[in-house]
């Protein structure tokens, strides 16, 4: 076994995991966001752990932070995406390729609390992200964005979000995409005109996180919060994807440690639950399943330990090391989960227990952040050294070769 149990970071998630426990019901219940969790995670210096000290952060690593991730999940999957979004993905790219004046008007915000939002999915761009119709117009020294997105994690209570759209040229000239940075904080007054939330979805796990759909009806963003990639606008995407990474990575791990606490809880209800005069724990058909699912879990936190510790283009983790451990680990921990409620019985299938909660909770991460299939088709493209076009324009580009 892989002796982690030194790292600081993890010790604090793990003390903090065991108070999250309880409360982990109360937000898939009410629907709430988990603020009173927020507080404490930004206590303990887990929000924007990976911001450089320079701006007040500690500078952790991604394997920190997936570390404290798997910890937080095995007990509340909320928790542990808001410490995904305060660190990896949209923040973790303002970071890297930011301005100062960025860097140090982001920093303050996710230190405070704030779990910023990436904006990338469109009604009509889901997995084809690069047919997004999101447009910046730039008009002398702003950009004027009109669009809308949806499905964006914490839309309406986070306060930084980070759009990506596509530059339009003052002659109209589509420049390629990239990303702007707008503050909304209803609470301080700020609600910047032409930026709506418009509604929550209905979802069936991870309750307490809106995912919502908002709208920009010209909305100005001023030169200085447009996040400029260091290629340019044109490479503009392949840039804020490099960055979304990290962000492939970290909900991995939340899949992963919402796993590990399925065995967790199946190993207890293996030695307390008995059956015809025994413990189940001593069926040989149940101990397979454990060991099955033990495997798996051990399988995924291996791809994601090395996929969080890779370091590629811009630093940030290796696009397939990312997309393999993600597609491998959610997949592998629906399984887990589903096995662990099976263990349960009838008990399972009832509130009364966590794995309920659960089950529904991990469906997600074959869906958000990169399907599975789209996930598998970039490993495929690696191994065999092809790009197959996802995108309309891809196939016309290649029917022109
Ligand atoms: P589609 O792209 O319509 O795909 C439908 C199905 O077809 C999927 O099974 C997909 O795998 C498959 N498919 C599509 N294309 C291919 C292909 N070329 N080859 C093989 N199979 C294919 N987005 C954000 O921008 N920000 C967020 O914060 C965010 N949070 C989310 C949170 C949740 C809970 C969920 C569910 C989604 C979130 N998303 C977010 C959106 C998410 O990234 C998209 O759902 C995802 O990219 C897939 O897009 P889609 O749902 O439109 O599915
Ligand atoms: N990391 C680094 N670079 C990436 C990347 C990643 N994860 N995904 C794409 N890129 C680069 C590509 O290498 C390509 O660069 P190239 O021009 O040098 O080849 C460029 O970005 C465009 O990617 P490409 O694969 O040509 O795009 P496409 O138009 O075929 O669209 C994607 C496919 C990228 C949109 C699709 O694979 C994808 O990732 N969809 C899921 C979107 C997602 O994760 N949404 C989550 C929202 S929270």
């Amino acid at each position: 076994m892989l002796d982690q149990t030194q790292n600081p970071y993890q010790m604090i998630a793990r003390e903090l995991a065991q108070q999250f426990a309880p409360r982990a019901a109360v937000w898939d219940e009410t629907r709430e966001y988990c603020w009173e969790n927020v507080r404490d995670l930004a206590d303990a210096g887990l929000m924007g752990m990976t911001i450089p000290e320079r701006f007040g952060g500690r500078g952790a690593s991604f394997y920190d932070t997936v570390l404290v991730i798997e910890e937080l999940a095995r007990t509340c999957t909320l928790s542990a995406r808001i410490v995904v979004e305060a660190n990896m993905g949209g923040i973790s790219a303002v970071m890297a390729f930011g301005s100062d004046a960025q860097r140090a008007f982001a920093a303050p915000l996710v230190l405070a609390g704030d779990k910023p939002a990436i904006c990338i999915t469109e009604p009509r761009a889901g997995s084809a992200a690069t047919e997004m119709q999101t447009t910046a117009q730039r008009a002398g020294g702003k950009y004027i964005l009109n669009g809308s997105k949806h499905w964006i994690t914490g839309g309406g209570v986070s306060k930084l979000y980070v759009i990506f759209a596509r530059v339009i040229a003052e002659d109209g000239t589509d420049e390629g995409i990239t990303g702007f940075i707008v503050h909304y904080d209803p609470e301080a007054g700020i609600t910047p005109e032409g930026f709506e939330v418009v509604r929550r979805e209905r979802t069936m796990g991870l309750c307490g996180m809106p995912e919502a759909e908002l709208r920009f009806t010209n909305l100005e963003v001023e030169e200085r919060f447009v996040l400029k990639p260091p290629s340019g606008f044109k490479r503009g995407f392949a840039d804020l994807m490099s960055a979304y990474n990290s962000q492939r990575v970290g909900a991995g791990t939340v899949a992963m440690g919402i796993a590990a606490g399925a065995l967790d809880h199946a190993k207890r209800y293996l030695r307390e639950r008995q059956q015809f005069g025994r413990p189940l724990q001593e069926f040989q058909g149940l101990q397979w399943m454990l060991a099955d699912m033990d495997t798996a879990v051990h399988a995924s936190r291996l791809m994601l330990h090395e996929a969080a510790q890779s370091r590629s283009h811009l630093g940030f983790p290796d696009i397939v090391m990312a997309a393999r451990a993600k597609a491998f680990a959610s997949e592998a921990a629906i399984r887990v989960v589903s096995d662990a409620l099976q263990i349960f019985g009838a008990r399972g299938y009832g509130a009364c227990e966590p794995i309920e909660r659960m089950y529904r909770d991990v469906r997600m991460f074959t869906i958000g952040g990169g399907t599975a299939q789209i996930l598998k088709t970039q490993v495929a493209g690696a191994l065999l050294g092809i790009k197959t076009p996802q995108t309309r324009d891809g196939y016309l580009k290649l029917a022109q070769q």
